[in-house]
């Protein structure tokens, strides 16, 4: 039985198929094992041999290359990738794979294999916005392929604007989300909120706390992962948005009620992550506020309580998943929060503890549900999320929301 994911990285002639050695790189570092074709125009931009250094496998490059092994060599090939990456993909490649044409290395195993198929376009934006580069790009989506759509800048020709190669963390993202092949939660609705809240002060100053989102970003890249539509609500953050998670920018407490009173209702599952402030300056000053007195009062005024708004609103069929800081008393206190708030599952977590809470990419959690507490020792946040969505996927099976 084969260890590792086999990725076939497809690399086509552009200006940015030199950006394909970085992710090969970066997926290598991962535990992926990675296999190359490239087309004969991808190798005058880059050589063959950077990425057998780095895959210490042979680049593929014509169908008619001689094997030692004798195999089909592009059927063998198709057969053990997971999935299938073509990273850039030119509009000359885009064109011939929607029309089943394979008459090169790279084209001929794309339509032999079966597995997840990704495409990174990457182009002039005349060529990109051209409408049969945008009626083929369609046709991928049609065929049911991931495109990872180009971004806007600079590009290589001078001209700025649509075409840009999409950064490799979403492209890395991307493929590696299509390794997972559960996707136990695709038909699902999810929302998860995230980060902390900033409330006005004065045109310079906030009341904030230290949350950076990472829990939430965590929970709403194995919700993608794992098939789910998700949405995610968000404090001011610097952590990259998931590939493929819809977001939703709400500085304060009272913009993120708002935005959550805007979506809940098509939610199957809502999860509170995001560091909300209890309570905002009463009077923000419209001017900077001067130094006058030795000291000086606020008066603050109580945020509204969004997960308990959710959980009054509750309906049958939705889940709903609390988080509860704590730096005493945690156990009773999150007991008491997950009543109080109506929660199916909440999320307790100690702040004291170290390797638990804040900006830290690890966390120690303890959920809460009708059943007995489940106690998790010091584990990645990417790995709690998973045992996260463990529990909200047996709770949504006990609901009825998932049959499976
Ligand atoms: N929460 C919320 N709106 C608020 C405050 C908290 O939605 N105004 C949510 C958080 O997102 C979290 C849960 O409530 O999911 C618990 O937050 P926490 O800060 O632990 O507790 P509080 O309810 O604010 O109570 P306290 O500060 O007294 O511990």
């Amino acid at each position: 039985m084969k260890q590792k994911p086999t990725i076939v990285l497809g690399v086509t002639g552009g200006i940015a198929a030199f950006k394909a050695a970085q992710l090969t790189s970066n997926l290598i570092k991962k535990d992926m094992d990675v296999e190359v074709i490239m087309t004969k125009n991808a190798t005058e931009f880059i050589a063959p041999l950077t990425f057998e250094s780095l895959t210490k496998h042979n680049v593929m490059v014509s169908t008619f290359d001689r094997v030692a092994d004798r195999s089909v060599k592009h059927i063998a090939i198709a057969k053990r990738a997971d999935v299938f990456a073509i990273v850039p993909a030119s509009a000359n490649v885009i064109a011939k794979i929607v029309h089943g044409l394979a008459d090169d290395m790279l084209t001929t195993t794309f339509l032999a294999a079966s597995c997840p198929k990704i495409i990174c376009p990457a182009m002039n934006t005349a060529m990109y916005e051209n409408p049969i580069t945008q009626r083929n790009i369609g046709l991928l989506k049609e065929y049911g392929m991931e495109v990872v759509e180009p971004e806007s800048g600079f590009l290589a020709c001078g001209d700025v604007g649509s075409g840009k190669l999409a950064d490799l963390n979403q492209i890395e993202d991307a493929i590696i989300m299509a390794c997972i092949k559960t996707k136990i939660l695709s038909n699902k609705n999810v929302i998860i909120s995230a980060g902390p809240t900033q409330e006005k002060l004065d045109p310079v100053r906030f009341l904030s706390n230290h949350s950076t989102g990472k829990m939430g970003i965590a929970l709403a890249w194995c919700a993608k992962a794992l098939g789910a539509e998700v949405t995610l609500i968000h404090g001011p953050i610097k952590e990259r948005i998931p590939y493929g998670v819809n977001a939703i920018a709400t500085p304060t407490a009272q913009s993120m009620l708002e935005a959550f009173q805007n979506q809940y209702e098509t939610a199957d599952v809502i999860i509170k992550a995001a560091a909300v402030g209890d309570y905002r300056p009463q009077n923000p000053s419209s001017e900077k506020i001067k130094k006058h007195e030795d000291s000086l009062s606020l008066t603050l005024q109580k945020n509204p309580d969004i997960l308990a708004w959710l959980g009054e609103h509750k309906r049958e069929n939705q889940v709903l998943c609390g988080f509860a800081m704590e730096t005493e008393q945690m156990l009773e206190n999150a007991t008491a929060k997950r009543k109080a708030k109506n929660c199916d599952l909440l999320v307790a977590n100690n702040l004291k503890q170290v390797g638990a809470g804040f900006a830290n990419d690890t966390n120690i959690v303890t959920i809460l549900s009708d059943s007995e507490p489940i106690e998790l020792p010091c584990m990645s946040k990417r790995n709690v999320a998973l045992r996260i969505w463990e529990e909200i996927i047996s709770v949504m099976k006990t609901k009825g929301v998932l049959v499976c």
